[in-house]
């Protein structure tokens, strides 16, 4: 396993490229990576970075995401395949109509999606600035969010803002049983139950922190309690367990008995597709320039947003590329 860190490393030097890797992929993974978070700061990494390469160790919308903000930068995956729930549920023809059916409205699109549906949003946002960005929508304006219903449902509840939401989940998320997480809850008093607020209402309620993967990994750095009762992808341990060696870390319980707290799609990455991802220059992310254009301005406004900046919001809705996305 070393041979093979060094050979990466080695590689990426002679590539010019940096490594950015989510929190739910491998400890081996991120421990090699230049930079390890959230898909808001994997943005923002692959959007400053100077490295001509960006390797995105995570999935698929997120290294998409990297060559809609660069598109001159050269933007590798290990595996193609790495795809995500939000995504299959938010076909582009279907996001299309239902945003066609509310022309006023201002459409507020999870991280989690295509750059075609990306391109059919007026803003973005990821779950470390969902409630920033939404409160950066006019009141007056209706909102539709989508995908991810549960994020949605949340932020409505939070915000106490009215909301049409898609009816889209993240499969690995939706799995935490409520009913057992009550149970274990009893056997850890003391525990904080931190949650993903990709869980289900019923998993939210029992939890005393929602946030983003980043904001999960701060309340375990910063929070006393000795054991927590951690509601999201089992990826993120490796950085928890890293923060606080002395704390005991309870995966949330799932209904039945399958390894269902692992992100499928972030587990197909390993080191073996990375070095030779960097090595062959493939596979990349390419996009037709058109389509990235269209979907970097509700990119744009959301960085805009994240930075407490103001922005301009288009009166109605109008898809000039229609016809291309329907084919
Ligand atoms: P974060 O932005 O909180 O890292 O979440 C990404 C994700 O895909 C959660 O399932
Ligand atoms: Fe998508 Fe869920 Fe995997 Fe996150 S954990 S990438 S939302 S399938």
């Amino acid at each position: 396993m070393k041979a093979l860190a060094q050979e990466i490393h080695d590689l990426k030097k002679q590539k010019q490229s940096v490594i950015l890797a989510h929190y739910y992929e491998e400890g081996d993974i991120q421990d090699i990576a230049d930079h390890v978070g959230d898909s808001l700061f994997l943005a923002q990494m692959g959007q400053k970075s100077k490295a001509p390469v960006v390797l995105l160790a995570g999935v698929y919308f997120m290294a998409e995401s990297v060559k809609i903000l660069s598109p001159q930068k050269t933007v590798l995956v290990p595996d193609l395949a790495a795809g995500c729930s939000l995504v299959e549920h938010s076909p582009v023809h279907k996001y299309l109509q239902w945003r066609e059916q509310h022309p006023d409205a201002l459409c507020m699109t999870y991280i989690n999606s295509s750059a075609a549906v990306k391109s059919i949003s007026d803003v973005i946002c990821t779950s470390s600035n969902a409630e920033k960005i939404l409160a950066g929508i006019p009141k007056k304006r209706r909102v539709l969010f989508g995908p991810d219903y549960n994020l949605g449902r949340y932020l409505a509840k939070k915000l106490d803002r009215e909301m049409i939401l898609w009816p889209g989940s993240c499969e690995v998320h939706v799995l935490f049983s409520a009913r057992k997480l009550f149970e274990l809850r009893q056997q850890y008093p003391e525990a904080p139950v931190i949650a993903h607020p990709e869980c289900v209402d019923a998993v939210l309620e029992h939890a005393d922190v929602i946030g983003s993967t980043s904001r999960l990994l701060e309340e375990v750095k910063n929070n006393p309690a000795r054991q927590f009762i951690v509601a999201t992808e089992s990826g993120i341990f490796h950085q928890m367990k890293k923060l606080r060696p002395d704390a005991e870390l309870i995966q949330a319980p799932a209904e039945g008995s399958c390894a269902c707290n692992e992100c499928p799609y972030m587990k197909l990455n390993t080191l073996e597709k990375i070095k030779a991802a960097l090595l062959n220059l493939k596979p990349q992310v390419t996009l037709d320039e058109d389509l990235r254009r269209r979907a970097q301005i509700p990119l744009d406004r959301m960085m805009t947003l994240t930075q407490g900046g103001v922005v301009e919001w288009p009166q109605s809705f109008v898809a000039p590329h229609r016809d291309a996305l329907l084919v």
